[in-house]
């Protein structure tokens, strides 16, 4: 019976065709970059450098995210092992089935569905305020009532836009990826115009003054601003999620995945330069830094490009967070670990309709009545106990001479895998303690329905009989 809870998912099983519930295979490398940069570049560029700047890291927050992307790369570079040597959907939780068994591959689902889930929600919460303050500036004003989470001491019962967002994200996906692509491709492209133009802009009125002292919370600040600044990164691993509708995997998905990675941390890097060379650190606790940037000096069609860049930036975050969250819901169906209409594609779309509805839905109940500004948190720790997983996923890949090697290989291995493991648990002590005991608690939902419904369903089960 113990023996169950560690049952492997062969993998010749895995990268067989299955008939009705094969993907359309439509992604190039190229098309893998922007969904990589569609979903890394939004609420980390234009909502985050502000708070984290002025709160923990000073003008050092480019030391943050620098932090944060050496563990990103390496994280980056596991999956793209993975992802090259099992191309098939559903991200680290298949990768985890694999090597570690049924269990630990539902817990790191299960994880994941936190993370997607809220950070779609997040993410959405954000979109809904720049849009708010951007059609005020057109004097179109949203009432009170319906512009925010339910707070009636502050007047607002539910947020509208973002819930809106969701759901017309969600119609999106359900006409199928190739359409979604198109549509992320004219967003991405709009969103890196905008950086480079607050990039253009700014970089005329950079007083370098204004990063003296550049570490005033010292080491320990820009840490724990590397642990929040993390959540900027975070959409990279959901292109993993993609792999079966991948055309040549094993050459595309390591460009899709380090090539996003790599453009997302250089605009980070020249944009928080940038920023706290314009404003002194200890101004930017706002809720707008780039655009309140240019308002400061004096550039306020600038500042109103921007709200807009944000808002189309935050767009395409919501579309591939939302992406990898179906796709994950569709593989712990299709492995019986979640009920079978979650893995039903659609006879002309050929995506999986049901599922998205559904995801979109309880998301967008998220969106619109909980403020989500603290669950970021919850959301870093989810992506990094799944990337802890993955990391040291890799020793056992290794191992399993049934997988097929020739695709890409993490260089300096083990050494690179274990110090991706060691900096992805350094970067979650960092989190403060709710957030641990929140985590604990979704973790024990999670056991809760494995063993009353995932455990008995499951397809492995199945095949034993
Ligand atoms: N990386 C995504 C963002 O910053 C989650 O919005």
């Amino acid at each position: 019976m113990i023996n169950d809870l560690f049952r492997k998912k062969p993998v010749k099983d895995l990268l067989k065709k299955n008939g009705d519930l094969q993907l359309k295979k439509t992604l190039g490398a190229f098309d893998l970059i922007l969904l990589g940069v569609g979903a890394i570049v939004g609420t980390g560029i234009f909502i985050l450098p502000g708070t984290v700047a002025a709160n923990h890291s000073g003008p050092a927050i480019i030391l943050s995210f620098i932090v944060a992307a050496i563990v990103c790369a390496l994280v980056a570079m596991c999956f793209s092992e993975f992802s090259t040597a099992v191309p098939v959907t559903g991200g680290a939780y298949t990768y985890g089935y694999i090597v570690y068994g049924e269990l630990i591959a539902w817990l790191i689902g299960w994880v994941l569905l936190l993370e997607y889930g809220l950070a779609v929600a997040a993410v959405a919460t954000g979109w809904s305020s720049y849009l708010i303050s951007l059609l005020a500036g057109f004097h179109i004003i949203i009432p009170n009532a319906i512009s925010g989470p339910f707070d009636p001491a502050n007047g607002t019962y539910i947020n509208v836009p973002a819930i809106a967002i969701v759901l017309g994200v969600a119609y999106l996906l359900t006409r199928g990826i190739q359409e979604s692509a198109k549509f992320n491709k004219l967003m991405v492209f709009i969103k890196i115009s905008v950086i480079l133009l607050f990039i253009g802009v700014g970089v005329f009125y950079v007083k370098p003054v204004n990063w003296h002292p550049f570490m005033p919370f010292g080491v320990g600040g820009v840490m724990s601003g590397a642990a929040l600044v993390f959540f900027a990164y975070l959409g990279f691993d959901a292109v993993s999620a993609a792999a079966e509708e991948v055309k040549n995997p094993q050459r595309n998905m390591p460009i899709g995945i380090i090539g996003s990675l790599l453009i997302c941390t250089l605009l980070y890097i020249v944009v928080s330069l940038v920023l706290t060379g314009i404003v002194p650190y200890t101004s930017l606790d706002v809720s707008d830094p780039v655009s309140y940037a240019m308002e400061i000096i004096q550039q306020d069609w600038v500042a109103g490009i921007i709200s807009l860049g944000a808002i189309t930036g935050m767009t395409t975050v919501i579309l591939v967070m939302a992406f990898g969250g179906t796709r994950l819901l569709y593989a712990l169906s299709r492995d019986g670990l979640l009920p079978k209409s979650m893995s039903q594609l659609h006879k002309k779309y050929k995506t999986p309709v049901k599922n998205t509805w559904m995801f979109a839905v309880v998301v967008a109940f998220f969106a619109g009545f909980i403020p989500l500004a603290k669950l970021t948190e919850l959301v870093n720790m989810g992506t990094l106990l799944a990337f802890t997983a993955v990391s040291i996923g890799i020793i056992y890949l290794r191992k399993d001479k049934n997988i097929p090697s020739g695709g890409f290989k993490v260089p300096f291995f083990p050494t690179l895998p274990i110090i991706s493991f060691l900096l992805c648990l350094f970067l979650i002590t960092q989190l403060s303690i709710h957030t641990w005991i929140a985590c604990g608690i979704w973790l024990v939902i999670g056991l809760v329905v494995y063993f009353s419904y995932g455990k008995k369903h499951s397809l492995m089960n199945k095949n034993k009989g």
